[in-house]
């Protein structure tokens, strides 16, 4: 089914286990086939990471007009601090405290990992509290974790990293499993699980709640969640950012379609495909296609499959959902968190909640 590849350092404070299905081509074939097939078009945006979406969308992080990063950054670099105090608290609280638990190291856990940019403040932040630390980064391109975590573990002698290449699903079930229904922290800690830069934005509402509760069954009582969410906003801020004035967004999004020309060999024409991002304010999310400039045929010989394309066509490839705190706390609500505190960055674009689990279990 699924195979473990162990990838330890001399000292042992690097460990990466790939849990990807042994020919994960196989899985993104199949999808490529049904997303080409279905009427509308569609693909899913967990195929933008190949090696090279992975770059692209660091420099997406780079652009002006995109302030999500920026303003998650700005947020950390103002209160790494005070959110790690706060976590540390809300893991406190939940659990009645007996003294030496409340000095138990926690442990991190990040999905959606990517660079790890933006975690090192947070690692700093707890690393000023804690002799170690132990990071339990998920990321589904493993070049891109790899890359970070032999990064992060010369930046700090007292990390150890044992990172997983994998989806979410996979990754969870999998640590889940591992630890006899809950994460374990290193000796027993508590674990403080990040899901940053707005990942939970390319969630449908209900694929949200769907995780959320399943992440939450991942965690005892006495953890804590640091959600990453993009909020609402006017419209011009928001379509900007989702199509900016380099042309990045558009080269990201259209590297799906080299992805597949290079994998499966086929012979999408990426000059006769276009970029289309709007703000849907109804839905609360902005959509991503790739557009057919004009009426064509693709051949996929690896997919023996060929598509033809109406002028004007979309393929849908992403959704990027927005929220406000009402929303938020709906959300927490019904997956068995609570919102305990919200962090926003000056301008008030971005926030950062943290989700204790103190709610009623049972999820
Ligand atoms: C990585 C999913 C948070 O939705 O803002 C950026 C991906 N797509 N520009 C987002 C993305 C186009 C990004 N997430």
């Amino acid at each position: 089914m699924s195979s473990t590849e162990h990838l330890a350092d001399g000292e042992s404070r690097l460990n990466i286990h790939t849990l990807i299905e042994a020919d994960a081509r196989t899985g993104f074939a199949a999808d490529v086939r049904r997303g080409l097939r279905s009427q509308p078009k569609r693909l899913f945006p967990k195929y933008f990471y190949d090696t090279l979406g992975s770059v692209l969308f660091d420099a997406i992080c780079l652009l002006p007009e995109y302030y999500l990063t920026r303003a998650e950054d700005e947020i950390f670099a103002t209160s790494a601090d005070e959110i790690v105090a706060a976590a540390v608290a809300a893991t406190t609280a939940a659990v009645a405290t007996g003294g030496s638990e409340q000095d138990a190291p926690l442990t991190l856990l990040e999905l959606g990992s990517g660079s790890a940019a933006k975690t090192r403040q947070l690692i700093e932040a707890l690393l000023r509290r804690q002799d170690e630390l132990l990071y339990v980064p998920i990321d589904i391109s493993a070049p891109a974790l790899e890359t970070s975590a032999r990064v992060l573990l010369q930046s700090y002698p007292a990390l150890r990293i044992e990172g997983y290449a994998s989806d979410y699903d996979t990754a969870l079930a999998h640590l889940c499993h591992s630890a006899g229904g809950k994460v374990e922290g290193s000796g027993g800690g508590r674990t403080l699980a990040l899901f940053l830069g707005s990942n939970v934005g390319n969630f449908e509402l209900d694929e949200a709640e769907k995780f959320l509760r399943a992440l939450r069954g991942c965690l005892g009582a006495g953890d804590a969640l640091l959600l990453g969410v993009d909020l609402k906003k006017s419209r011009i801020v928001l379509e900007a950012a989702y199509d900016d004035a380099l042309g990045v967004t558009a080269a990201f999004n259209l590297n799906l379609l080299a992805r597949i020309n290079r994998e499966f060999g086929a012979d999408f024409d990426l000059r006769q495909f276009h970029h289309v991002a709007f703000y849907n304010e109804l839905a609360g999310r902005v959509e991503i296609y790739l557009e057919s400039l004009r009426e064509q045929v693709v051949r996929l010989p690896a997919l023996d499959l060929e598509v033809s394309f109406a002028a004007g066509e979309r393929v849908h490839t992403e959704h990027s959902h927005k929220y406000d705190l009402a929303e938020l706390d709906a959300l927490a609500a019904r997956t068995g968190f609570t919102r305990t505190r919200t962090w926003t960055d000056q301008a008030g674009l971005f926030s950062s909640n943290l989700f204790s689990t103190a709610a009623p279990s049972g999820f």
